[in-house]
C-alpha cells in the first residue's frame, strides 16, 4: 500500500506542485486547500488528521504576504507561528511524520554579498513580522516532539501563483525597461523543484532527515536584479533591467540583504541550479498558458 500524504494549503503555489510531485512519486496525496482545512481551527486539524489516516503531512499554508504581516503581526502569527504547532501535535498524536515549510527571512541577512550562504546551524535573527513568524513556527514544530523536517527555502516561483519571475515578465509586456535591486542577494527557488525535495522528505528517501534542513535552488546566488536579467534572456523578452537599490523602493517590510541558504547536512536533498528551475518554469508556463 501507498503512503498518504496530507498536504494543507493544497491551493497553494507550492501546495499545488507538491500534489502533483506526491502523484508521481506513487504516493496517495490528500489536498486540503483552506477552503477545506483552515490550518488555524485547531478541531478542523485534529478532524483532517484523522479523517486522512495520512503516514506524512507537509504544510504548504502559510501568510506569505510579507508587507502585509506588518499590519496585522496577530494573523500572521496565527497561520504562521501557532497553527503549525497546533499540526505538528496532531501529526505526531496520529503518527504521521510532517514536513513543515519556512524561509530564509528567519535570518537578518547582514552578510556581505560574497559571503558564505546561510546553513541549518548559523544564527537566527528575523528582520520582519513575517520572519519572526515563521521561525516561531519553526520552534513550535520543533517543540511539539513528533517527526518533522523544517525545510527553510528563498526565493520561490511556479506556475501555480503570483511569484517576482511571472512578475517580471508581465511587467516586460508592458514597458521595455525596468528598475530591478541589486542589493538583495539569494537562491531563487523552483516551487517544481522543491516540491519532488518535500516530498521525499515526507516519505521517500529523505525521510530520516530530522529537524531543519535548508533546500534551495542550486548553483550561485545571485540578486533580483541578475535574476530578471536571466528570465528575460532565456525568454528571449527584450526588456532592459537597470539597477536599483533597495532604499530607492521602500517596502513596509525590511527583506534580508543577503539571504542565500546552502546545507551543511549530508541528508538533504539537492535541487538542480536556479538557472535549470527557470528554465522548466517557462517551459511548464507555455504548455499551461
Ligand atoms: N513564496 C516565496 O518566495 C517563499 C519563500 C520562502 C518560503 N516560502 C514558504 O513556502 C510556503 C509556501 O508558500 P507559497 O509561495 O506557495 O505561498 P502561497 O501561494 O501564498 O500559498 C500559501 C497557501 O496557504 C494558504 N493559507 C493561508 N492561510 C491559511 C489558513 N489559515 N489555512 C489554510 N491555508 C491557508 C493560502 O490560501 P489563500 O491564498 O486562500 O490565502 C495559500 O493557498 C510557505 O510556508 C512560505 O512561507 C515561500
Amino acid at each position: 500500500m501507498s503512503s498518504r500524504v496530507l498536504v494543507t494549503g493544497a491551493g497553494g503555489m507550492l501546495g499545488q506542485d507538491v500534489v502533483r510531485a506526491a502523484r508521481a512519486a506513487g504516493l496517495e496525496p490528500v489536498a486540503l486547500p483552506r477552503a477545506e482545512l483552515d490550518v488555524t481551527d485547531a478541531d478542523a486539524v485534529a478532524a483532517a488528521l484523522a479523517r486522512a489516516r495520512a503516514d506524512a503531512v507537509v504544510n504548504c499554508a502559510a501568510w506569505t504576504d510579507v508587507d502585509g504581516a506588518e499590519a496585522d503581526p496577530d494573523g500572521a502569527r496565527a497561520v504562521n507561528a501557532t497553527a503549525p504547532g497546533v499540526l505538528a501535535r496532531a501529526a505526531a498524536d496520529a503518527g504521521a511524520r510532517l514536513v513543515h515549510v519556512s524561509t530564509d527571512y528567519v535570518f537578518d541577512g547582514d552578510r556581505p554579498a560574497d559571503a558564505a550562504p546561510y546553513v541549518e546551524s548559523d544564527a537566527t535573527g528575523p528582520r520582519s513580522v513575517y520572519g519572526a513568524t515563521k521561525l516561531e513556527g519553526e520552534q513550535a514544530v520543533a517543540a511539539a516532539g513528533g517527526s518533522h523536517a523544517i525545510v527553510r527555502t528563498s526565493w520561490l516561483f511556479g506556475v501555480g501563483g503570483a511569484n517576482f519571475a511571472a512578475t517580471m515578465l508581465r511587467l516586460a509586456a508592458e514597458r521595455d525597461e525596468l528598475s530591478v535591486v541589486t542589493d538583495q542577494v539569494g537562491f531563487p527557488t523552483a516551487t517544481a523543484h522543491l516540491a519532488p525535495a518535500l516530498v521525499s522528505l515526507a516519505a521517500g528517501e529523505a525521510r530520516a532527515a530530522e529537524g531543519i534542513v535548508h533546500v534551495a535552488g542550486g548553483g550561485e546566488p545571485c540578486s533580483w536584479n541578475a535574476f530578471a536579467t536571466e528570465i528575460f534572456r532565456q525568454a528571449d523578452v527584450a526588456c532592459r533591467v537597470l539597477p536599483c537599490t533597495t532604499a530607492e523602493m521602500p517596502r513596509p517590510a525590511p527583506r534580508p540583504a543577503f539571504s542565500a541558504l546552502v546545507s551543511e547536512r549530508d541528508d538533504a536533498p539537492r535541487l538542480p541550479r536556479w538557472q535549470e528551475g527557470l528554465s522548466d518554469f517557462l517551459h511548464a508556463r507555455k504548455v499551461t498558458a
